[in-house]
């Protein structure tokens, strides 16, 4: 499918049929949401992936009872850091280095830039970043299931601290901030099934200057 007619195709389900997602395309989506670009680089957040049954019993009553969370195959979160200070910009200082095979050294300015950029912000204003970065890669991960012909429901509709509780993210320093179900449209019971896409046109969206 062309990309322009995986997009059209894509809606956010409301209901899915609980068949399970190929491993593969599974990978896919997830890769395409790695490969996300963030600010400086620094990917502040983790994604955490649920498939378990059990766990996402767990999750529901968090996400307001929205049946895609039992009916889809897997349940992404997307969960910021809940701090962002040097340790974590040395850690990635140190990942650059590894990654590209060059000395830790040569990064001192890069470092320093984004240290002045972030010490000034305020732990909230720092998560309110986190959280941006991470919707860039749902919107990545949105359009590689489109692709795929993957169902993909973004959601902000549940409490995080629910959500955090449930998957024990305080303990690992994260907070959850967006999700998405993944899985398959149940075409009988989905009253969106059928419902023509509304978006406004390119002449009221778009403004040329
Ligand atoms: C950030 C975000 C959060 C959303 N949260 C929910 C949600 O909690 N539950 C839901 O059923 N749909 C949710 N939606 C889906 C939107 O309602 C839907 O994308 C929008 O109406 C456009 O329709 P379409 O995606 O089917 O084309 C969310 C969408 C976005 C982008």
């Amino acid at each position: 499918m062309k990309l322009i007619d995986a997009l059209n195709w894509r809606y956010a389900a409301k209901r899915m049929n609980g068949n399970k997602i190929p491993a593969e395309k599974l990978n896919t989506i997830l890769d395409a949401a790695r490969l996300a670009p963030s600010s400086f680089g620094l990917t502040p957040y983790n994604i955490i992936v649920v498939e378990d049954e059990e766990t996402r019993k767990k999750l529901l009553p968090h996400f307001y009872n929205q049946p895609q969370i039992t009916e889809s195959s897997a349940v992404i979160i997307f969960a910021t850091w809940n701090t962002i200070t040097e340790n974590e910009v040395a850690n990635y200082m140190a990942e650059i280095a590894e990654q590209r095979s060059m000395p830790v050294e040569g990064l001192k300015d890069f470092a320093n830039y984004i240290n002045g950029s972030i010490k000034n912000l305020t732990p909230e204003q720092l998560q309110i970043w986190a959280a941006k970065q991470t919707y860039i890669a749902l919107g990545f991960a949105l359009v590689a299931a489109a692709t795929e012909e993957v169902d993909a429901t973004p959601m902000e509709g549940f409490v995080p601290a629910g959500v955090d509780e449930v998957l024990g993210l305080t303990e690992a320093g994260l907070h959850s901030a967006v999700a998405i179900t993944l899985g398959y449209r149940d075409a009988a019971s989905d009253y969106l099934v059928n419902a023509k896409k509304v978006r406004r046109d390119h002449a009221k969206l778009i403004i040329k200057k």
